[in-house]
């Protein structure tokens, strides 16, 4: 009898990273895949799953608008706990550091079920920064049977951790393997995207266009106050564009409404579907963000990212140039953007190194290793 695999995701991001992992696992015949998606993310994660053709077998619905992290947390753990009873697996896949990612690996370990964690190892260890997701991957790596861990650094914590090598594989991260299924895909001549045209008929691409993103709970109140008044100061410099997707939070539209629109050189947008954002990502000149998988995707396409937060867990990609932290302050956030719009060496010093987050076959790496260890 085929070995059973139930994925859990919640939000866009394990979409895009987990969607080639399940593409590949599905194309075996070893296995009989199930995914659960937990309903913490809507709209956002359904443009992704429809992307990758991906039809998700349960469909938890959690979420509400501005929910505690306590409530949403103890809505999966009855939801997801009541398909443990119905399903059990042999393997659970997680990806790494959300609330539903916690909740699925929790309760793959109170059933006593092998936990698989894609993207492992990643660290702070400031438990505060970022705010939860830090303690969530901590707690995810007590129970994970199998880590995948993305590089040979994290494969390192985790082994400082006291996890034993033999259960740690690196892998390279899954999100080059989203992204180089996505470009192909955006650059095939058929392909057919209204958010790509409505950007082409929006943006004007003379300018220098500065893509922005956002949505870090360390960074609500305050940190995102200043961040827009970044904004506003760049947006006065000469031909530039601003592009910000807004995320759906709350917590992010009422800051970044009230204070960047009725802007010329800004334009908010909803969130971007995954080829929309690639296909912008190309084309942006500057990228300015808190998020954790756009530090791993825009080495790979060239683009400097300016990162708005006081730490990262992708210390490779400082390493080799690739982004730099600039935090929430409103002077070093200005100064930095002007400084790589006026100096092409310093520009084109983010560009020099190969990405270190991987080639696009990390999740053929995942496969063959569950192939051998299942
Ligand atoms: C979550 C993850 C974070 C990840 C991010 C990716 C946790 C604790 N945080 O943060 O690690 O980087 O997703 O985006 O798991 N909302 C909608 N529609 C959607 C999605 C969200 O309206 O499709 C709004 C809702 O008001 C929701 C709020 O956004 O309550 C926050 O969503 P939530 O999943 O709690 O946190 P994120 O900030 O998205
Ligand atoms: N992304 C997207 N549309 C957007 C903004 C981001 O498809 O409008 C993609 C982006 O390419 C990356 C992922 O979403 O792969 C990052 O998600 P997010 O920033 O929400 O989460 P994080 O990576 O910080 O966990």
């Amino acid at each position: 009898m085929n070995k059973k695999i139930l994925f859990i995701l919640g939000t866009r991001p394990e979409a895009i990273k987990v969607a080639p992992v399940i593409l590949a696992i599905k194309k075996s015949a070893n296995y009989d895949v199930k995914v659960c998606t937990t309903g913490q993310h809507r709209e956002i994660l359904k443009q992704v799953l429809d992307f990758f053709d991906i039809v998700p077998d349960i469909v938890l619905e959690s979420m509400e608008i501005n929910q505690t992290l306590a409530q949403l947390s103890s809505k999966l753990f009855k939801e997801v706990g009541l398909i443990f009873e119905t399903y059990r697996p042999d393997l659970v896949i997680v990806h790494g550091d959300t609330t539903s990612a916690m909740v699925g690996a929790m309760v793959g370990f109170y059933n006593r079920i092998k936990v698989g964690h894609i993207e492992a190892g990643l660290r702070t260890f400031n438990k505060f920064s970022p705010f939860p997701e830090e303690i969530n991957r901590q707690v995810i790596s007590r129970v994970t049977d199998y880590h995948f861990a993305p590089t040979i650094n994290a494969a390192t914590v985790l082994k400082q951790e006291g996890v034993d090598d033999i259960n740690i594989i690196v892998t390279g991260n899954t999100v080059i393997d989203a992204l180089f299924i996505g470009v192909e895909k955006v650059q095939s001549e058929t392909f057919n995207n209204k958010q790509i045209k409505y950007l082409e008929s929006t943006l004007d691409f003379s300018k220098k266009i500065v893509l922005v993103t956002g949505h870090r709970r360390e960074n609500f109140g305050g940190g995102f106050v200043n961040i827009c008044e970044a904004l506003l100061e760049v947006s006065e410099l000469e031909n530039i564009q601003i592009v910000y997707p807004v995320h759906p939070n709350p917590n992010v539209q009422d800051p970044v409404n009230k204070y960047l629109s009725n802007n010329d050189n800004i334009v908010l947008c909803d969130p971007l579907d995954y080829p929309a954002f690639i296909w912008l990502m190309k084309k942006a000149n500057i990228i300015l963000t808190d998020s954790g998988g756009i530090q791993e995707e825009a080495p790979s396409l060239k683009v400097p990212v300016l990162v708005l937060r006081d730490t990262t867990e992708r210390p490779e990609a400082i390493a080799t140039g690739h982004i730099k932290l600039v935090g929430t302050d409103k002077i070093k956030i200005v100064k930095e953007v002007k400084h790589l719009l006026n100096n092409d060496e310093y520009y084109s010093s983010f560009s020099k190194s190969e990405n270190p987050y991987g080639d696009g076959k990390s999740s053929e790496i995942i496969l063959s290793y569950i192939e051998k260890n299942l």
